[in-house]
């Protein structure tokens, strides 16, 4: 083992070359514009699976490709554990770019950080655990484990050709659970398990009045401004207290166990430095619940986006022709993306002004997850975390959504140990996202011990 560890000290500075390399693509799977990118990137990834001496290859879906790659299997060798390690190499678009301190598909190390749309979310995770597999092949040590990684282009637009490809794949898909670090940890010296996710549902909302955007000055206040409609409308959905009004939106939730709620309290966290941290003056939530309670485990409904109207500079006085909103709900365990779906558009629907016809449109969905932290497998990811970072791991509940970890159970039988290594700062999904490089280092240093850890079953 102290080869392995050993030859990842030595090439760090290598190790932070390639994920300047991989970040460099700009692939963002929710433009199209991308399309090119999405598949160089795949490529790239392809050949560095295969310069590591794995046996990889692309497979193709309706969308972007998944990267397989398997490590080398010896027959002779009996049969091992198998796991499968998932990630993704799309990202979220980049916009707004003028408040990007450095190009964000110009990778650029500040500090003991690397710059970069995608650095954390989720390139240099998914490279953490294949430097450490490099690791084990390169110094001759032999694997404990089977592995075969799988990273897919559309995480971060549903994954919806993913459940194909595990069906398709589902024999040699035979593994005993999957990895996946693509959540996060509270704070530098504090690695985390993660033992639950919300689940999500996405709308989108569109009003439509006159069939042409109208002068406001010579027709305005005759018909109902379809900007205000939707403003009357979506101000329904939540109350003072910030609860959600859409009857059956709370239908099934699992109440947190007292323990569960200990824990939570447990967890580090200032209110001064969280508002801090986030700018803002006050601290707004569901009653009767913490902030971390509210990020993580209580279900939600936020307005992504709202258009109407003129948008360039200067003005222009008009009574836009239609308005629109983009929805999603974040989902806690029983709720389903059907349910909350269904009433959130009938309560939509109800209560539409007249005078705008009402379009609904419904997006990927998905289910939340909730695992045991018990489990002998989880029990030897907790012992990989303490041993990487040297402090005690703790147990979180995230807010963040993967979609796909629900038909890793329901396709392939496994469960998810999800090992994250994102800090709360690392911006993802916003301007100037980064990757701590200490936690890129330990990450793979996390994965190597795993299969030692995994192995023992
Ligand atoms: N890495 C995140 C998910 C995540 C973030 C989990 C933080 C836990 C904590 C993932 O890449 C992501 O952003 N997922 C999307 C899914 C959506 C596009 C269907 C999300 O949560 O918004
Ligand atoms: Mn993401």
């Amino acid at each position: 083992m102290q080869p392995v560890l050993n030859y990842l000290k030595q090439h760090q500075s290598q190790a932070e070359q390639e994920l300047c390399e991989y970040v460099r693509f700009p692939s963002v799977s929710a433009q199209p514009a991308h399309a090119c990118d999405m598949k160089a990137c795949a490529e790239w990834l392809l050949a560095h699976c295969r310069k590591l001496g794995l046996d990889a290859r692309l497979c193709p879906t309706p969308g972007n490709p998944v990267v397989v790659a398997k490590t080398p299997r010896h027959k002779s060798s009996g049969r091992k554990r198998h796991f499968m390690v998932y990630g993704h190499y799309d990202v979220q678009p980049a916009e707004p770019f003028d408040l990007w301190k450095s190009p964000p598909f110009t990778p650029t190390i500040r500090g003991r950080s690397l710059v970069g749309r995608g650095a954390s979310d989720n390139k240099g995770q998914n490279l953490a655990h294949l430097k450490a597999v490099e690791a084990y092949l390169r110094t001759g040590t032999e694997l404990p484990c089977d592995i075969t990684f799988a990273i897919e282009g559309e995480e971060e637009v549903g994954s919806k050709n993913l459940p194909g490809f595990l069906k398709k794949h589902r024999k040699e898909l035979d593994i005993d659970a999957v990895v996946v670090s693509d959540t996060g940890i509270p704070a530098r010296n504090l690695p985390a398990l993660t033992y639950a996710l919300r689940g999500i549902a996405a709308l989108e909302v569109r009003l439509t009045g006159p069939d042409r955007d109208l002068h406001s000055g010579m027709f305005g206040g005759s018909v109902l401004n379809p900007a205000v409609a939707l403003c009357q409308l979506l101000s329904r959905i939540h109350d003072a207290d910030g609860r959600v009004t859409i009857p059956g939106f709370y239908d099934g939730v699992v109440a947190m166990t007292p323990a569960q709620r200990r824990d939570m309290a447990r967890l580090p966290f200032s209110e001064r430095d969280y508002r801090k941290f986030l700018g803002v003056a006050t601290l707004f939530g569901e009653r009767g619940f913490t902030p971390v309670e509210q990020r993580s485990a209580r279900p939600t409904v936020e307005i992504n986006g709202l258009t109407s109207g003129y948008q360039g500079v200067g003005s222009k006085t008009i009574v836009p022709s239609w308005a629109s909103a983009k929805i999603t709900m974040r989902l806690v365990a029983k709720q389903t993306p059907a349910q909350v779906i269904k009433a959130a558009k009938s309560f939509l629907r109800r209560h539409c002004p007249r005078g705008v016809s009402l379009e609904i449109k419904s997006g990927h969905g998905a289910e939340a997850y909730l695992m045991s932290p018990d489990s002998p497998d989880a029990r030897a990811a907790l012992r990989a975390l303490r041993g990487a970072f040297g402090t005690e791991p703790v147990l979180l509940r995230e807010g963040g959504s993967i979609p796909i970890v629900n038909e890793f159970k329901s396709i392939l039988g496994a469960d998810t140990l999800l090992l994250g290594l994102a800090l709360p700062d690392d911006n993802a999904h916003s301007p100037n996202e980064k990757f701590d490089l200490d936690i890129f280092a330990r990450g793979q240093r996390m994965s190597a011990l795993l299969w030692q850890e995994l192995a023992k079953g």
